[in-house]
């Protein structure tokens, strides 16, 4: 039985945040304390994924080589691969077929923040429900930015539409979404849409259509932020912030979910922590042997 692979996709034009001339990738740039792709990375991990792809455009993809390398200083393997044009979340599966090799896979967005206590035993379910594709909403305020989820009075899921006018529900499709070994083939068969881009709302509705798309409810426990707006990203930055110095434990330090899985040794984070620049990361990693 293959196991599931992981998609980062950290490219897109990036123009909403910055000018078109700016030289860093958004998903580098840090959350707080450490690189934004760290998050998304973490997630994969915290789900069970060893093998991982990162998809960015053809000027970035070499920072993302040198930030990750070949993943295992975490007991993963990370390959890239570019994307030329931002064509649209779902062309991920297209550009990573040969990674993806008939597997089940998942794809989560470089810019997504996903934070909450259940939040690894709710990905490794994801991980291991193989007979049905699954994907995640939230509750937002302003539905008409997003893909938004309709439900009929039973809570049953009726349809997706990306970015109503007129929304019929708050609940947001988050960037975190996983198939089954067809996601390829369905991907393939898409049409652009009016913007010109494989919508991956699409793809969830090919899944809605043939009744294996589970769409779980992230409530109250659960934190979803987007980085897509320059406040939002100041406010993940503060999040961040918050809760790790409240609870004195990092969101999303890999060498620590890696431990936890049983991918690395104490070993292992001993060499890292020599090979890092002595700031409060490092510290953190020794507090984490110690
Ligand atoms: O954030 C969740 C939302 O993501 C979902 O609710 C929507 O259904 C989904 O379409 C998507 O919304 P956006 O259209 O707003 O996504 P955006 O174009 O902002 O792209 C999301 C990230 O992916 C962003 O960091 C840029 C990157 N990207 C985007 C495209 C279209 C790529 O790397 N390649 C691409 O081709």
């Amino acid at each position: 039985m293959k196991t599931r692979k992981g998609i980062i996709l950290a490219g897109g034009a990036g123009t909403r945040l910055y000018p078109t001339t700016h030289v860093v990738s958004k998903q580098l740039i840090p959350l707080y304390d450490k690189p934004m792709i760290y998050y998304p990375l973490a997630t994969l991990m915290q789900g069970g994924m060893r093998e991982i792809l990162i998809i960015s455009t053809p000027d970035h993809i070499d920072l993302y080589k040198t930030l990750l390398k070949d993943g295992s200083q975490w007991g993963v393997e990370i390959q890239y691969i570019t994307q030329p044009s931002p064509d649209g979340l779902a062309q991920s599966f297209i550009l990573g077929e040969e990674f993806i090799d008939e597997s089940p896979s998942a794809l989560i967005l470089g810019d997504n923040f996903f934070y909450g206590n259940n939040l690894p035993s709710l990905l490794k379910e994801a991980t291991d429900r193989r007979e049905i594709s699954s994907i995640f909403a939230y509750h937002v305020k302003d539905p008409s930015r997003y893909g938004i989820v309709n439900f009929d009075s039973n809570n049953n899921v009726l349809d997706i539409e990306e970015k109503p006018n007129k929304p019929r529900s708050n609940f947001a499709v988050t960037g975190l979404y996983f198939y089954d070994e067809n996601a390829v083939r369905f991907a393939k068969e898409l049409s652009p849409s009016e913007r010109g881009e494989l919508e991956i709302t699409d793809l969830n509705k090919r899944y809605l259509k043939i009744k294996k798309l589970k769409v779980t409810i992230l409530r109250s426990g659960f934190s979803w932020l987007d980085t897509g707006t320059h406040d939002s990203l100041l406010e993940a930055s503060n999040f961040v912030s918050i809760i790790q110095n409240r609870q004195g434990l990092k969101i999303a330090c890999l060498e620590q979910i890696a431990l936890e899985n049983q991918w690395i040794s104490i070993k292992d984070i001993e060499r890292q922590i020599s090979s890092i620049g002595s700031n409060s990361y490092q510290e953190y990693l020794r507090s984490i042997i110690s």
